[in-house]
């Protein structure tokens, strides 16, 4: 269990989310800590970004409080790195990867600002760790999906947030770098002490870093460690149809959720298998 000692980070008490008369989430009451890592799951359109906007004060809750580190939610925070779903960038950007680096690290900055060798070192650094080196220096616009998406990952680390907000963020990487970019997260929160808030359609890549699942489906969410939510009868309980939560070398499978959540070819391959 993590440390109760931990300052707070995020605070949301009895809240709730609805549009018009859909009601995505209620009675949602989550304390994070400090260094506490967060893997949010669950179905498409059950409110996992929108959980996300409401954090960074881009969209209001329907019932109920948050607070982010002891005050009211703002747009803009320079304590909340993003990493947005994904979507392409627009094809006009003549912004090169290091430029968005650049603008993780001095974007919102008010202090002096770094001399341009400092920024270019720490620039430099935080492309490395994204493996962005080789593409540091073209327009993003024409990078693949998986290069931009690491270049997106370096921004949002490069600021050292207090909180780290991911909205599937490996998706369109390629297992190395879903290796590589869920351990440069874990180190970063590690380093820094940053809760870290992770939506994923898959807990495996990350299964060893998380502190504890939320997981939302049919209307309704469950907290808990991956043990205590990653369970045939609470996934059951929530589809409201039998769900089995299969343990396989140490991976979750979740056979027969409905939309095949959770549920992958490979997995279910690997179980037949018994072996790879
Ligand atoms: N501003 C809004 N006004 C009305 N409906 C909204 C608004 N924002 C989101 N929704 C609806 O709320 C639902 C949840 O959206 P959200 O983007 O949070 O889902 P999600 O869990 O992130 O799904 P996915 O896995 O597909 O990314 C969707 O049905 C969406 O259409
Ligand atoms: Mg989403």
């Amino acid at each position: 269990m993590f440390p109760d000692t931990s300052p707070s980070v995020l605070s949301l008490r009895s809240a709730t989310l609805a549009f018009d008369d859909r009601m995505l989430w209620k009675g949602l009451n989550l304390e994070l800590k400090a260094g506490e890592f967060l893997a949010v799951l669950g179905p498409n359109g059950t409110g996992k970004t929108s959980l996300l906007k409401t954090i960074l004060g881009q969209q209001s809750l329907t019932s109920g409080t948050i607070e982010l580190l002891g005050g009211p939610v703002a747009r803009g925070s320079r304590n909340i790195g993003y990493i947005p779903q994904q979507k392409l960038l627009d094809d006009g950007t003549p912004l090169r990867a290091r430029d968005l680096v650049a603008l993780g690290i001095n974007g919102h900055q008010w202090g002096l600002p770094l001399s341009t060798r400092a920024l270019r070192e720490r620039v430099d650094s935080i492309l490395d760790s994204v493996g962005a080196t080789a593409f540091a220096n073209v327009p993003v616009a024409t990078l693949s999906g998986g290069e931009q998406q690491r270049v997106r990952v370096g921004q949002a680390i490069a600021g050292n947030p207090r909180i780290l907000l991911c909205d599937e963020p490996l998706l369109s990487l390629d297992l190395n770098h879903q290796r590589a970019v869920s351990e440069l997260i874990d180190s970063k929160r590690r380093e820094l002490n940053t809760a870290v808030v992770f939506v994923t359609h898959d807990v495996n890549p990350i299964l060893s870093m998380v502190d504890r699942v939320l997981y939302l489906a049919g209307g309704m969410f469950r907290i808990g460690t991956p043990d205590e939510v990653m369970r045939s009868e609470v996934l059951s309980y929530m589809y409201d149809t039998p769900v089995e939560v299969i343990r396989s070398r140490g991976r979750i499978i979740v056979v027969g959720a409905p939309d095949g959540y959770g549920a992958h070819d490979h997995d279910l391959h690997h179980v037949g298998e018994g072996h790879h």
